[in-house]
C-alpha cells in the first residue's frame, strides 16, 4: 500500500493522506538553522545544536506519537467552525490533504468548506530563519470572512533542561512585543546574546505569548480556547511557558487568494550591543528588523524559494544518471543525495528518532558520512575533518562523539571504541580523492583542542593508523576496546546491572577482545594511507605502511577465518565469535563485508567463499541481517548485541547501515547482478508498494528493518539519521556504477548488472563535467574506454590538463580483450520499472 507518490520532475514526494504509519518527515535548512517538520507539520527548529539552542518545544515519543509544531488555525467567523489545514492538530477530515516534502522545503495543504490553505515551509540559504507562506483561496461562490491562527511554542534554552527542570523554567520566560513581531528573550538578561522572534506579515488582529492564555485552562493545542473564541488576548508572558501565536483577519471575495508570510528566526547580537537603549533590559533590535522586514516580504520570500531551488539543482547537478532502473535513478538523483546532505549536517542528533539531547556529531559516522557528502560541498567537508581532527586524543584515538556548538570532545562517553580514528583516514581519503586538495594534510590541528599541540593533518592519520598497532590482542588482531562499529558488541563491559550504559561500561581489562572487523578497516584504511604517503613522496612510509597491512592480513588469514566465512572477534575469554563453533551468532555480516571490501581474500578464494556464506546464512528478501543465528537471550559476555530480542537492531536486524559492504564486496567479485539486487532490496523507492509494512518514509534509507526472526519481517525503523545513506549512496554510484573517485583521476569501472544495456551519467569532478555513457556488448565488466573519441589506457580518466571544461567518455563493457562480441549487438534496452 503506498501514501504518495514520486514527483520526480519537481523532486518531490507527496503524501495523499495525513495518517501515514509514522510521521513522515522532512528537514529544513542546510547550514546552521535547522528544522524537522512531519507531513502533518509537527517538528521544531533550532540554531546549530539541538540540544543547546533549540527554538522551539517539542515533546518526543508523545501520544500521538508527532504532536508540536509549526501549527496554523483557520477559522470561519461566520460559522465560528476552525481547523487545521495540516490535519494535526485539530485532525479534521480534509479534502484534497497535501504534504510535498521537497529539497529543504515543505508544502502542506488542504481545502475545507470551501477555503483552500497551503503553506510552504522553508529556511532561506545563508539566513538563521524559517519562513511560512501561508496561501489561503476563497472556492466558495459567496464572500468568506477567515481569521488565521498561527503558533508556536518556544524553547531557546538547553532542551534537556526544558524537560527536567520547570521549577525554574516555569520563573525565567520573558518575551518583548515590538510592531506586531514577537520577541522571546526568556534568559537574555543574562548569559545569553541571542533570542528568537516570530513575525507576521499583515496588521495582527491580535497576539499571544502565554501559553494558557492562548490554549484556555486545561486544554491542548487541538481545541485552543482563543481559537474557539476567534480572538487572541494580547497577553505577555511573564514565567510560565511562552508561545508565539498571531491572529490575521482576511475577507476573501470569491476566488480571492491571500497570502500570509510568518517568519520564526534566532538571531545573536554582539555581547556589547545587546540592549537598546544600553544599560536598559530591552533587546537591541537594530541589527535584526531588517532582516525581518525583507522576508516579510512575500517577494524577497518567493526570490529566497528560487535561490533554495537553484541551490539544490547545482548540488543535485554534480552527479547525475540515467540507468534502466528507476528505483537507482531517483535514488542517486535525488532522494539519497538529500539524505547524504542530512546525515552531514547532523550526524546522528536530531531526527523523530534520535532526540537531539543526547548525541553529538559521531567520529565514526561524521567521517563515514563524508562518503556521500563531500562532492556535493567539498569546503564544508574539510571544515568537518579538520574539526573532527581537532578532537582526536593525542594517543591517536578519539573521542566518540562532540557536541556541534562547541566542537568540544563529549566527555560523558568519552573515546576507547577502537575502530575510530582509522574511519579519519577512510575520510579524509574520501576528501583527497575527490579534491585534490593536498593542502588539507599540512593544516595545523591540535590534539583534543588542546592549543600549542597542533600538527599536520597528515600526522593525525599516521597516529590513526598507529592506534592499532599499538593496541594489539593475543593473535594479532587489534583489540576491540568498548566496541567497534558495531556499538552493542561490547566485549569488555561485562554488565549485569539495569541501566549501566553498555557504551561506557568497561570492566574487563580490554587485553584480549580482538575485532576481525577493526583487522579489514585497518587494512582498507592502510592502504588508504600507503597511497595518500606515495602521493607525498614518502615512499618509505608508505612501504612501512603496506608490511604492517601485510601482517594484518596474514593474521587475517591465520586466526580471522573460519573455513567459510570471516570470524567476527575474540571475547574477553579468546573465545571465537561468528564462527561455526558457536551456538548462535555464528555468521557476522560486518568482518565479511568489510574484508572483501578491502580486498581480503580475492585471491584465494576466500573472498567469494565469504559472500556466498553471506548470501546463504544471511541475506532476505528485504535485505541482509547482522548475523545468524539471532542470539536468544542474554550474554553477559556480548553486551548489549544480546539485549534487544532476535530481530531488531544490532541482533539480527537488517542493519542497513552495512549492507552496501556486501554490495561493494560482490562488485570486487565482479558480480553486479548480486549487488544491485541486494541494493534492490533496501533501496526504500523500491519499497514504496509496501508501505504499510516498510513504515517509514519512501523516500529516505531506515537505519534498520526488522530481520527474518522478528515477528515484524520486513518492518523498517529509525529512518533519516543513519550510515546507511553514505554508504549506499557510494556503494551504487564508486562500485555498482563505478564512477568512482581516486588520487589519480575519475576511475570508471562498472559493475551493473547483466541485462542493462548500459546507462548514462553526468559527473562534474575538480571543474570539468564528464559526460559519461557507458554500453553493454558483451557479459563482463572488462571496459574500453575513449575520451573525446580518443581511446586511453586503462580505466582512470585523468583530470584535463588543456583547459578542457567538458569531456565525453565512452565506456565499452564486454568480457574482455579477446572475447568474441555477441552477435546480437542491438540489445534492447531495459525500459524502466
Ligand atoms: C544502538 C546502536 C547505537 C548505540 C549508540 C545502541 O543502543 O543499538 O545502534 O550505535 O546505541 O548510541
Ligand atoms: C549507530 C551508530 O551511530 C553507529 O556509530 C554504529 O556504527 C551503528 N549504530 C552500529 O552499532
Amino acid at each position: 500500500m503506498k501514501f504518495g507518490y514520486f514527483d520526480d520532475q519537481n523532486r518531490e514526494y507527496v503524501i495523499t493522506q495525513p495518517e501515514t504509519p509514522l510521521p513522515w518527515i522532512n528537514y529544513l535548512g542546510c547550514q546552521a538553522y535547522f528544522g524537522i517538520i512531519s507531513n502533518t507539520a509537527g517538528g521544531y527548529s533550532f540554531y546549530r545544536d539541538a540540544r543547546l539552542r533549540r527554538l522551539t518545544r517539542y515533546r518526543y515519543n508523545n501520544v500521538p506519537l508527532d504532536f508540536g509544531g509549526r501549527y496554523i488555525y483557520l477559522r470561519d467567523d461566520e460559522s465560528k467552525e476552525f481547523w487545521s489545514p495540516s490535519w494535526q492538530p485539530t485532525r479534521h477530515d480534509l479534502e484534497n490533504y497535501s504534504c510535498r516534502h521537497g529539497m529543504g522545503y515543505t508544502v502542506i495543504g488542504s481545502t475545507y468548506s470551501g477555503i483552500e490553505a497551503h503553506t510552504r515551509y522553508f529556511v532561506p540559504l545563508d539566513e538563521n530563519l524559517e519562513i511560512w507562506q501561508l496561501t489561503v483561496t476563497n472556492r466558495r461562490a459567496v464572500k468568506a470572512q477567515i481569521s488565521a491562527f498561527a503558533s508556536i511554542e518556544f524553547c531557546l534554552w538547553d532542551a534537556q533542561d526544558d524537560a527536567t527542570n520547570f521549577q525554574r523554567n516555569f520563573n525565567t520566560g520573558e518575551v518583548e512585543v515590538e510592531d506586531g513581531v514577537i520577541y522571546h528573550k526568556t534568559e537574555y538578561r543574562e548569559r545569553r546574546d541571542h533570542f528568537a522572534y516570530f513575525a507576521c506579515s499583515e496588521p495582527g488582529a491580535g497576539y499571544d505569548t502565554q501559553r494558557e492564555a492562548f490554549l484556555g485552562r486545561n486544554r491542548g493545542w487541538d481545541k485552543p480556547a482563543t481559537v474557539e473564541a476567534g480572538q487572541l488576548t494580547n497577553s505577555v508572558a511573564h514565567g510560565w511557558s511562552p508561545i508565539g501565536a498571531h491572529q490575521v483577519k482576511l475577507e476573501l471575495a470569491p476566488g480571492e487568494t491571500r497570502q500570509v508570510v510568518f517568519v520564526l528566526g534566532y538571531h545573536e547580537n554582539p555581547r556589547d550591543q545587546k540592549f537598546d537603549p544600553p544599560g536598559s533590559q530591552t533587546i537591541n533590535k537594530k541589527l535584526v528588523k531588517p532582516v525581518i522586514a525583507k522576508y516579510l516580504d512575500a517577494k524577497e520570500a518567493d526570490a529566497a524559494f528560487e535561490r533554495l531551488r537553484l541551490y539544490w539543482d547545482s548540488l543535485l547537478g554534480i552527479f547525475q544518471v540515467n540507468t534502466p532502473d528507476i528505483h537507482t535513478n531517483r535514488m542517486v538523483n535525488i532522494w539519497n543525495a538529500y539524505q547524504c546532505m542530512a546525515t552531514f549536517n547532523m550526524s546522528r542528533s536530531a531526527s523523530f528518532y534520535e532526540s537531539g539531547i543526547g548525541r553529538g556529531l559521531g567520529f565514526r559516522d561524521s567521517n563515514q558520512d563524508l562518503l556521500g557528502f563531500v562532492h556535493m560541498v567539498p569546503s564544508r567537508a574539510r571544515e568537518r575533518i579538520l574539526d573532527l581532527a581537532a578532537t582526536q586524543l593525542a594517543t591517536g584515538g578519539a573521542y566518540h562523539q562532540y557536541q556541534p556548538l562547541t566542537k568540544r570532545g563529549n566527555n560523558d562517553i568519552g573515546g576507547g571504541f577502537n575502530d575510530d580514528p582509522h574511519w579519519l583516514i577512510v575520510g579524509v581519503s574520501a576528501y583527497l580523492k575527490e579534491t585534490g586538495d593536498w593542502s588539507i594534510l599540512d593544516e595545523p590541528v591540535p590534539y583534543d583542542n588542546e592549543p600549542g599541540s597542533e600538527a599536520p593533518l597528515y600526522d593525525h592519520l599516521q597516529r590513526s593508523f598507529r592506534y592499532s598497532l599499538e593496541r594489539m590482542g593475543p593473535h594479532g588482531l587489534p583489540l576491540i576496546g568498548r566496541a567497534d562499529w558495531n556499538d552493542c558488541l561490547n566485549l569488555n563491559c561485562f554488565s549485569d546491572t539495569p541501566g549501566q550504559s553498555f557504551q561506557t561500561t568497561t570492566n574487563k581489562e580490554g587485553k584480549v577482545a580482538e575485532s576481525v572487523f577493526i583487522a579489514g578497516l585497518f587494512v582498507h584504511a592502510g592502504r588508504e594511507l600507503a597511497a595518500i604517503a606515495t602521493h607525498r613522496g614518502l615512499s618509505g612510509a608508505a612501504a612501512s605502511c603496506l608490511a604492517e597491512v601485510a601482517k594484518m592480513e596474514e593474521a587475517i588469514r591465520r586466526h580471522g577465518w573460519d573455513g567459510e566465512w570471516f570470524l567476527r572477534a575474540y571475547d574477553d575469554f579468546g573465545a571465537k565469535i561468528g564462527s561455526k563453533e558457536c551456538e548462535e551468532g555464528k555468521i557476522f555480516i560486518e568482518s565479511n563485508g568489510f574484508c572483501v571490501l578491502a580486498g581480503i581474500g580475492l585471491e584465494d578464494g576466500k573472498a567469494a567463499k565469504a559472500m556466498d556464506s553471506v548470501g546463504k546464512h544471511l541475506a532476505t528478501k528485504h535485505g541482509i541481517v547482522l548475523q545468524q543465528p539471532a542470539y536468544s537471550k542474554y550474554y553477559l559476555n556480548l553486551g548489549e548485541i544480546s539485549s534487544y530480542p532476535p530481530g531488531y537492531k544490532e541482533n539480527a536486524g537488517i542493519f542497513c547501515h552495512v549492507n552496501p559492504w556486501v554490495m561493494i564486496g560482490e562488485t570486487r567479485l565482479g558480480h553486479g547482478d548480486a549487488a544491485h539486487d541486494y541494493y534492490s532490496r533496501i533501496n526504500p523507492s523500491a519499497r514504496e508498494e509496501i508501505g504499510d509494512l516498510h513504515r517509514c518514509e519512501p523516500y529516505v534509507y531506515a537505519q534498520m528493518i526488522a530481520g527474518k526472526d522478528a515477528p515484524s519481517f520486513g518492518e523498517a525503523k529509525n529512518s533519516w539519521l543513519t550510515g546507511t545513506a553514505a554508504w549506499n549512496y557510494y556503494a551504487i554510484v564508486q562500485w555498482i556504477l563505478g564512477i568512482r573517485t581516486s588520487l589519480d583521476g575519475l576511475e570508471i569501472a562498472p559493475v551493473i548488472p547483466n541485462n542493462w544495456p548500459g546507462f548514462t551519467a553526468t559527473r562534474i569532478f575538480r571543474g570539468v563535467v564528464y559526460k559519461i555513457s557507458i554500453e553493454r556488448k558483451g557479459d563482463g565488466n572488462h571496459i574500453a574506454l575513449t575520451v573525446d573519441g580518443a581511446p586511453i589506457d586503462g580505466n582512470i580518466v585523468a583530470t584535463p590538463t588543456d583547459g578542457r571544461k567538458e569531456i565525453t567518455v565512452k565506456g565499452i563493457l564486454s568480457e574482455g580483450p579477446g572475447e568474441p562480441l555477441p552477435a546480437d549487438e542491438e540489445e534492447q534496452f531495459v525500459p524502466a520499472k
